[in-house]
């Protein structure tokens, strides 16, 4: 590893104490096509495990397209690169949600990202450290289709949750994710688990034919299997939700996708989690500026 990129492990460690597994468990979640439900769900099962005892935030790497403030009915006046530009600490830009979640908006995007300097690098790892410690779960909503931003915060993520749809495009564009991520050098797919949430299913079963078609490409194109986390039905109440500006576990939480949304929490939250997985913001921030030769 190149000097400058360890010095900024090691700088992280150090801030981040002596047990790895202080930090926030990190999850990314994409989908191949747009439109398929990634905020609802990202809102949703961070609410949900808020609900449950845990510290979430939610990050809007959606950039530019205001994601998340939209389904929240919330406007947060900072983004991520106000820690750098104005000098600003991680706890002043993370504006409070529904629930006691919080949420950060990425800002304008991930190509300025790539063009900071050493010095501000420095600075946004060590605010990034901070949000490891205040938060159990950070969730990163990445925004729609194979733009490099959202393949980024996929291949840095430890732990990925995949949305689909049953729409024959929502399952191809998938096999396109996953294909175009293959074909990134830094991509180890053995490295980080990657699990299929279908959303929109009429039955159970649908969710896992979904799950058993994207699986055999997937073992097939990336050399390892996915894991099935389940399904959130088709509900109308989801879209109301939506045009309400509540998320459904709070609104509708009764609804037959608010209990899917659930059901999703409670497997996320017995699954044993690995020093890995409990990696942090930081580091997969670092990973990036590596990914992007910002760092040695
Ligand atoms: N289980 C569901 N049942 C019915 N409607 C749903 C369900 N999940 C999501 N929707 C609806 O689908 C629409 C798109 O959802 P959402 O905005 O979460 O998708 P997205 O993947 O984040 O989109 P984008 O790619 O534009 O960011 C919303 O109107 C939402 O209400
Ligand atoms: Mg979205």
């Amino acid at each position: 590893m190149s000097d400058q990129a360890s010095k900024l492990r090691e700088m992280a460690a150090e801030e981040q104490g002596a047990s790895k597994m202080e930090n926030a468990r990190v999850l990314a979640v994409t989908s191949g096509k747009g439109g398929v439900g990634k905020t609802t769900m990202s809102v949703n099962l961070a609410l949900e495990m808020a609900k449950r005892g845990n510290r979430v935030v939610v990050f809007d790497a959606d950039f530019g397209l205001a994601n998340v403030e939209v389904m929240l009915g919330i406007r947060p006046t900072y983004n991520l690169l106000d820690l750098i530009h104005n000098n600003m600490q991680m706890s002043e830009i993370i504006t409070e949600g529904p629930g006691g979640i919080g949420f950060i908006s990425g800002g304008s995007g991930v190509s300025e990202l790539a063009t900071l300097d050493n010095a501000s690098i420095k600075l946004l790892i060590s605010e990034l450290v901070k949000l490891d410690k205040m938060y159990d779960i950070v969730i990163i909503d990445t925004g729609a289709g194979i733009t490099d931003s959202v393949m980024e915060f996929v291949m840095m993520s430890p732990e990925v949750l995949l949305v689909v749809t049953p729409e024959p495009t929502s399952i191809t564009d998938s096999y396109s994710l996953l294909k175009v991520l293959r074909r990134r050098d830094s991509f180890d797919a053995s490295a980080k688990s990657i699990s299929v949430v279908a959303n929109r299913t009429e039955t159970a079963a649908e969710g896992q034919e979904i799950f058993e078609k994207i699986n055999t490409v997937a073992t097939k194109f990336l050399g390892t299997s996915l894991s099935y986390l389940g399904q959130v039905p088709q509900d109308r109440n989801a879209s109301m939700a939506v045009i309400e500006q509540k998320p459904i576990v709070l609104a509708y939480p009764q609804s037959a996708a608010a209990k899917g949304i659930s059901d999703l929490v409670g497997k996320l939250l017995n699954e044993p989690v690995t020093e890995k997985k409990k990696n942090g913001l930081a580091r997969v921030f670092i990973d990036f500026f590596k990914a992007k030769n910002r760092i040695g």
